[in-house]
Protein backbone atom coordinates (compact mmCIF):
# COMPACT_ATOMS: atom_id res chain seq x y z
CA UNK A 1 0.00 0.00 0.00
CA UNK A 2 1.01 3.52 -0.46
CA UNK A 3 -0.16 6.46 1.90
CA UNK A 4 1.35 9.56 0.84
CA UNK A 5 2.15 12.17 3.55
CA UNK A 6 -0.17 14.73 1.68
CA UNK A 7 -2.72 14.42 -1.07
CA UNK A 8 -4.06 17.76 -3.51
CA UNK A 9 -7.44 17.73 -4.37
CA UNK A 10 -8.63 18.92 -7.73
CA UNK A 11 -11.83 18.00 -8.72
CA UNK A 12 -13.70 17.74 -12.16
CA UNK A 13 -15.85 20.87 -10.73
CA UNK A 14 -12.85 22.87 -9.70
CA UNK A 15 -11.27 22.42 -13.33
CA UNK A 16 -14.34 23.43 -14.85
CA UNK A 17 -14.93 26.51 -12.76
CA UNK A 18 -11.44 27.22 -13.65
CA UNK A 19 -11.97 26.48 -17.41
CA UNK A 20 -15.14 29.04 -17.30
CA UNK A 21 -13.35 31.78 -15.71
CA UNK A 22 -10.49 31.37 -18.44
CA UNK A 23 -13.73 31.22 -20.94
CA UNK A 24 -15.65 34.12 -19.32
CA UNK A 25 -13.45 36.94 -17.19
CA UNK A 26 -10.71 39.11 -17.10
CA UNK A 27 -7.44 36.54 -16.41
CA UNK A 28 -6.69 38.82 -13.74
CA UNK A 29 -8.83 40.72 -10.85
CA UNK A 30 -12.16 38.60 -12.88
CA UNK A 31 -14.77 38.57 -10.91
CA UNK A 32 -14.23 34.74 -9.48
CA UNK A 33 -11.07 36.99 -7.47
CA UNK A 34 -13.56 39.21 -5.34
CA UNK A 35 -15.98 36.43 -5.24
CA UNK A 36 -13.31 34.05 -3.54
CA UNK A 37 -12.51 36.82 -1.57
CA UNK A 38 -15.79 37.61 -0.31
CA UNK A 39 -16.24 33.84 0.49
CA UNK A 40 -12.81 33.92 2.19
CA UNK A 41 -13.66 36.89 4.45
CA UNK A 42 -16.83 35.55 5.37
CA UNK A 43 -15.47 32.05 6.62
CA UNK A 44 -13.12 34.22 8.93
CA UNK A 45 -15.49 36.77 10.14
CA UNK A 46 -13.91 39.33 8.95
CA UNK A 47 -14.65 42.51 7.22
CA UNK A 48 -12.03 41.68 4.14
CA UNK A 49 -10.08 39.84 2.45
CA UNK A 50 -7.66 40.55 -0.01
CA UNK A 51 -6.24 37.42 -2.61
CA UNK A 52 -2.25 37.84 -3.46
CA UNK A 53 -0.18 35.47 -5.51
CA UNK A 54 1.44 33.15 -2.31
CA UNK A 55 1.15 33.17 1.77
CA UNK A 56 4.63 34.73 1.50
CA UNK A 57 3.32 38.21 -0.61
CA UNK A 58 0.38 37.70 1.77
CA UNK A 59 2.64 37.94 4.92
CA UNK A 60 4.72 40.85 3.69
CA UNK A 61 2.36 42.94 2.60
CA UNK A 62 -0.11 42.84 5.84
CA UNK A 63 3.74 43.72 7.42
CA UNK A 64 4.04 46.43 5.29
CA UNK A 65 0.17 48.15 4.67
CA UNK A 66 0.74 47.84 8.65
CA UNK A 67 3.59 50.52 8.51
CA UNK A 68 6.65 47.70 8.92
CA UNK A 69 9.72 49.07 7.31
CA UNK A 70 13.41 48.27 6.74
CA UNK A 71 14.75 48.15 10.25
CA UNK A 72 12.03 47.69 12.10
CA UNK A 73 12.49 43.97 14.05
CA UNK A 74 9.13 41.45 13.69
CA UNK A 75 9.19 38.98 16.38
CA UNK A 76 8.15 35.29 15.16
CA UNK A 77 8.83 31.51 15.65
CA UNK A 78 11.99 29.99 13.93
CA UNK A 79 9.65 27.09 14.53
CA UNK A 80 8.34 27.65 10.94
CA UNK A 81 8.47 27.44 7.46
CA UNK A 82 11.25 29.66 6.39
CA UNK A 83 9.04 32.08 4.72
CA UNK A 84 7.39 33.42 8.16
CA UNK A 85 10.26 35.65 8.35
CA UNK A 86 11.45 35.53 4.99
CA UNK A 87 8.66 37.74 4.17
CA UNK A 88 10.15 40.75 6.27
CA UNK A 89 13.96 40.05 5.73
CA UNK A 90 13.12 40.66 1.80
CA UNK A 91 12.59 44.34 2.60
CA UNK A 92 15.00 44.40 5.10
CA UNK A 93 13.03 43.82 8.28
CA UNK A 94 14.85 42.11 11.23
CA UNK A 95 13.90 38.97 12.36
CA UNK A 96 13.65 38.63 16.27
CA UNK A 97 13.09 34.77 16.91
CA UNK A 98 11.07 34.11 20.11
CA UNK A 99 11.53 30.48 21.24
CA UNK A 100 8.69 27.92 21.06
CA UNK A 101 6.50 26.63 23.86
CA UNK A 102 6.87 22.88 24.70
CA UNK A 103 2.73 22.36 24.99
CA UNK A 104 2.12 23.99 21.43
CA UNK A 105 5.23 24.41 19.17
CA UNK A 106 3.77 27.85 18.33
CA UNK A 107 5.54 31.15 20.14
CA UNK A 108 5.96 30.72 23.77
CA UNK A 109 4.04 33.66 25.11
CA UNK A 110 6.11 33.41 28.60
CA UNK A 111 9.55 34.35 26.17
CA UNK A 112 8.50 37.08 24.78
CA UNK A 113 9.62 39.24 26.58
CA UNK A 114 12.80 38.63 26.27
CA UNK A 115 13.31 39.00 22.33
CA UNK A 116 11.10 42.28 22.22
CA UNK A 117 13.53 45.98 22.16
CA UNK A 118 13.37 49.21 21.15
CA UNK A 119 13.45 48.26 17.65
CA UNK A 120 10.41 45.58 17.39
CA UNK A 121 7.25 46.74 15.80
CA UNK A 122 5.47 43.46 14.87
CA UNK A 123 4.95 40.05 15.90
CA UNK A 124 4.13 37.10 13.83
CA UNK A 125 3.05 34.26 15.52
CA UNK A 126 2.44 31.33 13.32
CA UNK A 127 -0.49 28.88 14.30
CA UNK A 128 2.17 25.25 13.57
CA UNK A 129 0.19 22.80 11.83
CA UNK A 130 -2.73 24.00 12.04
CA UNK A 131 -2.86 24.72 16.06
CA UNK A 132 -3.75 28.42 16.85
CA UNK A 133 -1.04 29.82 18.56
CA UNK A 134 -1.80 31.79 22.65
CA UNK A 135 -3.24 34.49 21.19
CA UNK A 136 -4.84 36.08 24.45
CA UNK A 137 -1.43 36.00 25.68
CA UNK A 138 0.58 37.32 22.55
CA UNK A 139 -2.19 39.80 22.02
CA UNK A 140 -1.55 41.37 25.33
CA UNK A 141 1.87 41.52 25.52
CA UNK A 142 1.99 43.18 22.08
CA UNK A 143 -1.00 45.69 22.75
CA UNK A 144 1.15 46.50 26.23
CA UNK A 145 3.61 47.63 23.59
CA UNK A 146 2.07 49.26 21.04
CA UNK A 147 3.54 46.15 18.42
CA UNK A 148 1.26 45.24 15.17
CA UNK A 149 -0.11 41.39 15.35
CA UNK A 150 0.25 39.51 12.35
CA UNK A 151 -1.05 35.89 12.27
CA UNK A 152 0.98 34.00 10.34
CA UNK A 153 -2.31 31.60 9.69
CA UNK A 154 -1.05 30.15 6.46
CA UNK A 155 -1.45 26.28 7.61
CA UNK A 156 -4.74 26.88 9.87
CA UNK A 157 -7.32 27.51 7.27
CA UNK A 158 -10.86 27.47 9.55
CA UNK A 159 -8.77 26.46 12.96
CA UNK A 160 -10.80 27.96 15.67
CA UNK A 161 -10.05 30.05 18.99
CA UNK A 162 -12.14 30.71 21.44
CA UNK A 163 -15.06 31.06 19.02
CA UNK A 164 -13.50 33.01 16.42
CA UNK A 165 -11.48 31.94 13.23
CA UNK A 166 -7.55 32.34 12.60
CA UNK A 167 -7.35 34.76 10.43
CA UNK A 168 -9.42 37.45 12.95
CA UNK A 169 -7.64 36.96 15.87
CA UNK A 170 -5.36 40.15 15.39
CA UNK A 171 -4.00 42.95 12.96
CA UNK A 172 -4.49 41.12 10.23
CA UNK A 173 -4.44 37.25 9.25
CA UNK A 174 -2.12 35.09 6.30
CA UNK A 175 -2.83 32.60 4.33
CA UNK A 176 -1.44 30.29 2.04
CA UNK A 177 -2.67 28.31 -0.91
CA UNK A 178 0.37 26.23 -1.71
CA UNK A 179 -1.04 22.95 -2.96
CA UNK A 180 -0.32 20.72 0.36
CA UNK A 181 -2.35 22.68 2.57
CA UNK A 182 -5.84 22.23 3.81
CA UNK A 183 -7.46 24.02 0.96
CA UNK A 184 -5.59 25.32 -2.10
CA UNK A 185 -6.01 26.77 -5.59
CA UNK A 186 -4.43 25.42 -8.59
CA UNK A 187 -0.76 26.02 -7.59
CA UNK A 188 0.27 28.93 -5.37
CA UNK A 189 -1.60 31.31 -4.05
CA UNK A 190 -2.51 33.71 -0.93
CA UNK A 191 -4.90 35.81 1.32
CA UNK A 192 -5.15 38.66 3.76
CA UNK A 193 -8.20 38.93 5.91
CA UNK A 194 -8.10 41.97 8.22
CA UNK A 195 -10.94 43.93 9.76
CA UNK A 196 -8.82 47.42 9.25
CA UNK A 197 -10.26 49.12 5.92
CA UNK A 198 -7.34 51.15 5.51
CA UNK A 199 -4.85 47.91 5.85
CA UNK A 200 -7.38 46.25 3.19
CA UNK A 201 -7.27 49.58 0.57
CA UNK A 202 -3.13 49.50 0.72
CA UNK A 203 -2.14 45.57 0.33
CA UNK A 204 -5.26 45.76 -2.87
CA UNK A 205 -3.17 48.68 -3.89
CA UNK A 206 0.21 47.10 -3.49
CA UNK A 207 -0.61 43.60 -4.76
CA UNK A 208 -1.61 45.82 -8.08
CA UNK A 209 1.09 47.77 -8.78
CA UNK A 210 0.79 50.38 -6.08
CA UNK A 211 -2.16 51.72 -8.41
CA UNK A 212 -4.03 54.99 -7.36
CA UNK A 213 -7.47 54.23 -6.87
CA UNK A 214 -9.33 54.13 -10.21
CA UNK A 215 -6.13 54.53 -12.05
CA UNK A 216 -4.69 53.02 -14.98
CA UNK A 217 -1.07 54.57 -15.25
CA UNK A 218 -0.75 56.87 -11.46
CA UNK A 219 1.24 54.88 -9.22
CA UNK A 220 1.13 56.58 -5.62
CA UNK A 221 2.55 53.55 -3.78
CA UNK A 222 5.52 51.62 -4.18
CA UNK A 223 3.47 48.11 -5.08
CA UNK A 224 4.49 44.63 -6.75
CA UNK A 225 2.71 42.46 -8.76
CA UNK A 226 1.50 40.16 -6.20
CA UNK A 227 -2.73 39.22 -7.39
CA UNK A 228 -4.14 36.05 -7.55
CA UNK A 229 -5.36 35.10 -11.52
CA UNK A 230 -9.24 34.39 -11.89
CA UNK A 231 -8.67 30.49 -12.71
CA UNK A 232 -7.02 30.19 -9.56
CA UNK A 233 -9.60 31.53 -7.88
CA UNK A 234 -12.24 30.31 -9.17
CA UNK A 235 -10.55 26.72 -8.34
CA UNK A 236 -10.06 28.58 -4.42
CA UNK A 237 -14.28 28.95 -4.58
CA UNK A 238 -14.84 25.52 -4.88
CA UNK A 239 -11.86 24.40 -2.45
CA UNK A 240 -13.01 26.98 -0.01
CA UNK A 241 -16.69 24.95 -0.19
CA UNK A 242 -15.29 21.78 0.68
CA UNK A 243 -12.94 23.40 3.68
CA UNK A 244 -15.57 22.36 6.36
CA UNK A 245 -16.26 19.01 5.58
CA UNK A 246 -12.02 18.42 4.55
CA UNK A 247 -11.42 19.83 8.59
CA UNK A 248 -13.88 17.84 9.86
CA UNK A 249 -12.06 14.66 8.46
CA UNK A 250 -8.49 15.69 9.55
CA UNK A 251 -9.85 16.07 13.23
CA UNK A 252 -11.25 12.37 12.40
CA UNK A 253 -8.27 11.00 10.91
CA UNK A 254 -6.38 12.85 14.13
CA UNK A 255 -8.52 10.96 16.75
CA UNK A 256 -7.85 7.49 15.05
CA UNK A 257 -4.09 8.18 14.92
CA UNK A 258 -3.93 9.37 18.35
CA UNK A 259 -6.03 6.71 20.17
CA UNK A 260 -4.32 4.21 18.35
CA UNK A 261 -0.44 5.58 18.83
CA UNK A 262 -1.12 6.49 22.26
CA UNK A 263 1.43 4.48 24.20
CA UNK A 264 3.61 3.31 21.36
CA UNK A 265 7.40 3.05 21.96
CA UNK A 266 8.42 6.45 22.33
CA UNK A 267 5.98 8.12 20.76
CA UNK A 268 4.49 11.57 21.57
CA UNK A 269 1.32 12.83 20.30
CA UNK A 270 0.51 16.27 18.64
CA UNK A 271 -0.68 19.25 21.05
CA UNK A 272 -5.04 18.18 21.95
CA UNK A 273 -7.61 20.47 20.86
CA UNK A 274 -9.23 21.94 23.71
CA UNK A 275 -12.76 23.38 24.97
CA UNK A 276 -10.84 26.93 23.41
CA UNK A 277 -8.69 25.54 20.40
CA UNK A 278 -10.11 23.52 17.44
CA UNK A 279 -7.06 22.69 15.01
CA UNK A 280 -7.10 22.01 11.71
CA UNK A 281 -4.62 19.21 11.51
CA UNK A 282 -2.94 20.72 8.96
CA UNK A 283 -0.37 18.34 9.66
CA UNK A 284 -0.65 15.05 11.94
CA UNK A 285 2.93 15.19 13.67
CA UNK A 286 4.81 12.54 16.17
CA UNK A 287 7.89 12.98 18.37
CA UNK A 288 10.10 10.68 18.53
CA UNK A 289 14.33 10.50 19.27
CA UNK A 290 14.33 8.08 16.61
CA UNK A 291 12.66 9.74 13.47
CA UNK A 292 15.29 9.28 11.52
CA UNK A 293 15.01 5.34 11.49
CA UNK A 294 11.57 5.96 11.56
CA UNK A 295 11.58 7.43 8.33
CA UNK A 296 14.23 4.89 7.68
CA UNK A 297 11.61 2.26 8.18
CA UNK A 298 8.75 3.95 6.82
CA UNK A 299 9.58 5.09 3.24
CA UNK A 300 10.16 1.43 1.78
CA UNK A 301 6.91 0.87 2.62
CA UNK A 302 5.20 3.60 1.41
CA UNK A 303 4.53 5.95 3.91
CA UNK A 304 5.46 9.07 3.45
CA UNK A 305 6.42 11.15 6.39
CA UNK A 306 7.73 14.69 6.51
CA UNK A 307 10.38 15.92 8.80
CA UNK A 308 8.91 19.36 9.88
CA UNK A 309 10.77 21.49 10.49
CA UNK A 310 14.91 19.77 10.08
CA UNK A 311 16.02 23.49 10.74
CA UNK A 312 14.72 26.18 12.83
CA UNK A 313 14.72 29.43 10.82
CA UNK A 314 17.39 30.61 13.11
CA UNK A 315 19.94 28.00 12.66
CA UNK A 316 19.00 27.50 8.44
CA UNK A 317 22.00 28.77 6.46
CA UNK A 318 21.04 32.01 5.00
CA UNK A 319 20.15 33.35 8.30
CA UNK A 320 23.56 32.25 9.93
CA UNK A 321 25.37 34.01 7.28
CA UNK A 322 23.09 36.99 7.60
CA UNK A 323 22.00 37.45 11.27
CA UNK A 324 25.24 35.64 12.91
CA UNK A 325 22.84 32.90 15.09
CA UNK A 326 24.36 30.03 16.83
CA UNK A 327 22.95 26.90 17.97
CA UNK A 328 21.37 26.72 21.66
CA UNK A 329 19.90 30.80 21.21
CA UNK A 330 15.88 28.65 20.62
CA UNK A 331 16.44 24.57 22.78
CA UNK A 332 12.81 23.99 22.80
CA UNK A 333 12.51 24.82 19.23
CA UNK A 334 15.96 23.09 17.87
CA UNK A 335 14.74 19.85 20.40
CA UNK A 336 11.57 20.02 18.32
CA UNK A 337 13.54 20.27 15.13
CA UNK A 338 15.43 16.98 15.99
CA UNK A 339 12.43 14.86 17.23
CA UNK A 340 9.26 15.71 14.85
CA UNK A 341 7.63 13.58 12.00
CA UNK A 342 4.86 13.73 10.29
CA UNK A 343 2.70 11.13 8.94
CA UNK A 344 0.28 10.98 6.44
CA UNK A 345 -2.81 13.08 7.10
CA UNK A 346 -5.25 14.79 4.37
CA UNK A 347 -9.17 15.04 4.32
CA UNK A 348 -9.93 11.52 2.43
CA UNK A 349 -7.18 9.83 3.91
CA UNK A 350 -9.28 5.82 4.31
CA UNK A 351 -9.58 3.77 7.87
CA UNK A 352 -7.51 1.04 5.85
CA UNK A 353 -4.43 3.70 5.20
CA UNK A 354 -4.51 4.90 8.79
CA UNK A 355 -4.49 1.31 9.65
CA UNK A 356 -1.78 0.49 7.57
CA UNK A 357 -0.21 3.59 8.70
CA UNK A 358 -0.24 2.65 12.36
CA UNK A 359 0.37 -1.02 11.93
CA UNK A 360 4.41 0.22 10.32
CA UNK A 361 5.03 2.51 13.31
CA UNK A 362 3.88 -0.47 15.65
CA UNK A 363 6.67 -2.50 13.63
CA UNK A 364 9.50 -0.45 14.09
CA UNK A 365 8.69 -0.19 17.53
CA UNK A 366 8.60 -4.32 17.88
C1 LIG B 1 3.87 28.67 8.26
C2 LIG B 1 4.01 29.11 6.84
N1 LIG B 1 4.25 30.41 6.58
C3 LIG B 1 4.35 30.87 5.32
C4 LIG B 1 4.22 30.04 4.23
C5 LIG B 1 4.40 30.59 2.88
O1 LIG B 1 3.36 30.33 2.01
P1 LIG B 1 3.63 30.23 0.43
O2 LIG B 1 4.41 28.98 0.19
O3 LIG B 1 2.28 30.20 -0.17
O4 LIG B 1 4.40 31.46 0.05
C6 LIG B 1 3.95 28.68 4.46
C7 LIG B 1 3.70 27.72 3.39
O5 LIG B 1 4.33 27.29 2.55
C8 LIG B 1 3.86 28.20 5.78
O6 LIG B 1 3.64 26.92 6.03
Amino acid sequence: MKVPIASPVMTEKMIEAAANALRNERLTLGESVFKFEEAFARMCGTKHAISVSSGTAALQLALQANGIRAGDRVVTSAMSFVASSNSFVVFGGLPGFGDASDSDYNLDPQKLDRVIDGKTRAVMPVHLYGQPAMMDEINDISRKRKLVVIEDACQAHGALYKGKRAGNLADAGCFSFYPTKNMHVGGDGGMITTNDDKVADLCARMRHCGRKKGSNYEHDLIGYTYRLNSANAAIGIEQLKMLPEWNEKRRAAAKTYDSKLNGVGDLVLPPQPTKDIEPVFHLYTLRTKKRYELKAFLEPKGVGVGLNYEIPIHLQPAYKEKFGYKEGLLPVSERLCKEVIAIPMFADITPEQINYVVECVKEFYR
